[in-house]
């Protein structure tokens, strides 16, 4: 497959891209400073020049099969990219697999007290427009990843995603492996599915 990684040169996407050209797909790396991001693998990956808030210049993604989006406000940045990457990707009309939160917008207790405590805390912020970009990237069509808490470790063998409305509250905050989380992103990827809701990614 023909697979776009929006927001390719952070940390969740950087792995999203190694592991989608493990996999054997081509990668269109989507990024706004395109010197931040090697070329893995030469004639698998492209690098297109993409800044959400500049929407004139946006790529067109028509010879995409999916795109996984990774995009995060980033640090010394003001609010508005998660809300633009939403609607630039609604407009340009691809298959999209979004990611979000555990603890935004509808699932703001779904994470169990403790967690949604420390979400308000740490991301307050940002709640409000995750759970906007959410909206608008359902609106759309997109499935809809809300992760708990990521962290560095190996791939899960036990990974798996459950719908929003099956999860069961836990007691303890909820996290996963950047490994784990790209991997599940790109099994729905991979299935061809599209709207498939909120989707909380275990393992
Ligand atoms: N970290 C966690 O614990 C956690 C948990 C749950 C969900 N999430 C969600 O996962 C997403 C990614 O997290 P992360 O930790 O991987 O983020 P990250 O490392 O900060 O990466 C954010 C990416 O977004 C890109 N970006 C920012 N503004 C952009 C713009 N205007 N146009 C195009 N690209 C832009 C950045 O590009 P530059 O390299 O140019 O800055 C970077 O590639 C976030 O939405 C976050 O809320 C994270």
């Amino acid at each position: 497959m023909r697979v776009a990684i929006l927001g390719a040169s952070g940390r969740t996407g950087g792995v999203l891209v190694e592991q989608a050209l493990e996999r054997g797909h081509e990668v269109v790396a989507l990024v706004r400073t395109p010197a931040r991001v090697a070329v893995p693998v030469p004639g698998r990956t492209e690098i297109r020049k993409a800044d959400v808030t500049v929407p004139r210049g946006f790529p067109d993604l028509a010879d995409v099969d999916v795109v996984v989006s990774a995009i995060g406000i980033g640090k010394g940045d003001g609010p508005g990219a998660l809300v633009a990457g939403a609607k630039a990707l609604a407009a340009a009309g691809v298959r999209t697999v979004w990611l979000g939160a555990l603890g935004s917008g509808v699932s703001s207790r779904s994470g169990g007290l403790i967690y949604a405590g420390v979400m308000r805390l740490f991301v307050g912020a940002e709640l409000a427009e995750k759970a906007e970009a959410d909206r608008i990237a359902l609106d759309a069509g997109a499935t809809v990843f809300h992760a708990p808490d990521v962290t560095d470790g190996p791939l899960s063998p036990t990974r798996r995603t459950v719908p929003l409305a099956e999860l069961r509250r836990p007691l303890l905050p909820p996290r996963i492996s950047r490994a784990t989380l790209a991997s599940l992103l790109l099994d729905e990827a991979e299935t061809g599915r599209a709207g498939s809701g909120i989707l909380v990614p275990l393992g």
